[in-house]
């Protein structure tokens, strides 16, 4: 069934969205607050600041988003989890009471479901892409370091990383260097000044998975070299070249683990596309990288517009419409949110 206008809400972690997508996954409205500067003095997340924070936004975004919305709203989505559990909650029960209120379907969906969708996404005004038959995609944010088959739409998880995300090996990093939350952008920036060979660090493999990722030992070995070495980047000056050294070599390191799979992964289901989420997509080296990777085993790479790589409502709008024409509802006086990572709805499935 068509999915229509669709109103996408999205409070699972620091970022308040709501955006609105036309019937054809075009991006009507997609506003975004973030809450980076009310965490920022704890150095990373606070939940219940989170949910506060949502609850007093929200209302304000979403009146705000419909008033921009192209026509009436036909469809509801919300992320439904994972997540922080109030900050999920928030955005569930308003979904809920809205598409009650108005007599609207609802559907809640998988936060991964919707960095997946993000890739087919188009910043310029047209519809979101159709996704072909299979689909190889790689999520990497601050909580997820995945690769995925999709199949016909339906994922299939094909890796995983054993410990710490990608994208929290990023920010642990910054951090130990003194450098601000979230750590991502601003190792991405100063990484283009250093030189990637400097600093010998180590590439995991893990015996029993070998596609399987794991940042922790990468982690500790850089955190071990800044200790050793005296490193530091706070301050109001530029930093040094030795940590634009050591995060250039750092950040090769990462983007080698991520990209370490795909061959296999490629040869073993010949995917027609290619494609990168989550807030670690933002990468440039990353992203560079993908489309060599492309380019060499003959296959299109689709990646996640810059602004919809972090959490989005447009994102959680387009897995919505996707989710609705495969059949899924939710009952809006039952709905509940859930904060684990086993959260998995019919759409997702682990390859076994
Ligand atoms: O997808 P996201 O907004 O939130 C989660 O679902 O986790 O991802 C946020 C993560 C943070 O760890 C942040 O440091 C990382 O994405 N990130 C980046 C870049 N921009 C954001 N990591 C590397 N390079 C970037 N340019
Ligand atoms: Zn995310």
């Amino acid at each position: 069934m068509r999915a229509g206008r669709t109103l996408g809400i999205e409070t699972s972690c620091d970022e308040t969205s709501v955006a609105v997508l036309d019937g054809e996954g075009r991006i009507e409205v997609n506003l975004l607050s973030s809450q980076v500067a009310a965490h920022a003095p704890f150095g990373g997340v606070v939940p219940e600041l989170a949910s506060r924070e949502h609850l007093r936004v929200l209302p304000t975004l979403a009146a705000a988003a419909l008033n921009r919305a192209g026509g009436p709203t036909e469809l509801v989505a919300v992320t439904g989890g994972p997540g922080l559990i109030g900050a999920l909650l928030v955005g569930v029960r308003f979904a809920s009471a809205f598409a009650w209120g108005r007599g609207l379907p609802l559907v809640a969906v998988d936060h991964l479901e919707g960095h997946l969708a993000s890739s087919f996404l188009d910043l310029g005004g047209g519809p979101a892409r159709e996704m072909p038959a299979r689909v190889l995609a790689l999520v990497a944010s601050g909580g997820h370091s995945n690769w995925y088959l999709l199949r016909d739409g339906q994922a299939e998880r094909c890796c995983r990383t054993r410990d710490d995300a990608a994208g929290e090996a990023f920010d642990k990093v910054a951090q130990a260097l003194g450098l601000p939350y979230p750590g991502g952008p601003v190792v991405d920036r100063l990484a283009r000044n250093g030189d990637p060979r400097a600093v010998a660090l180590p590439r995991p493999r893990l015996k029993d998975s070998p596609l399987d990722f794991s940042f922790s030992g990468l982690k500790s070995a850089t955190i071990r070299h800044i200790r050793a070495e005296a490193l530091q980047a706070g301050g109001d000056g530029e930093p040094s070249p030795e940590v634009c050294d050591l995060l250039a070599s750092f950040e090769t390191a990462v983007v080698d683990h991520l990209l370490q799979p795909l061959e296999e992964l490629a040869v073993r289901h010949r995917p027609e596309l290619l494609t990168a989420s989550g807030g670690v997509a933002a990468n440039t080296l990353l992203r560079r990288r993908l489309e060599r990777a492309g380019e060499e085993l003959g296959v299109e790479v689709l990646l996640a517009p810059r602004p919809l790589t972090t959490d989005n409502a447009a994102m959680i709008a387009r897995a919505g419409q996707l989710a609705f024409h495969r059949g899924e509802r939710d009952d809006p006086r039952r709905l509940d949110a859930r904060a684990s990572r086993k959260w998995q709805p019919p759409g997702m499935r682990r390859a076994s």
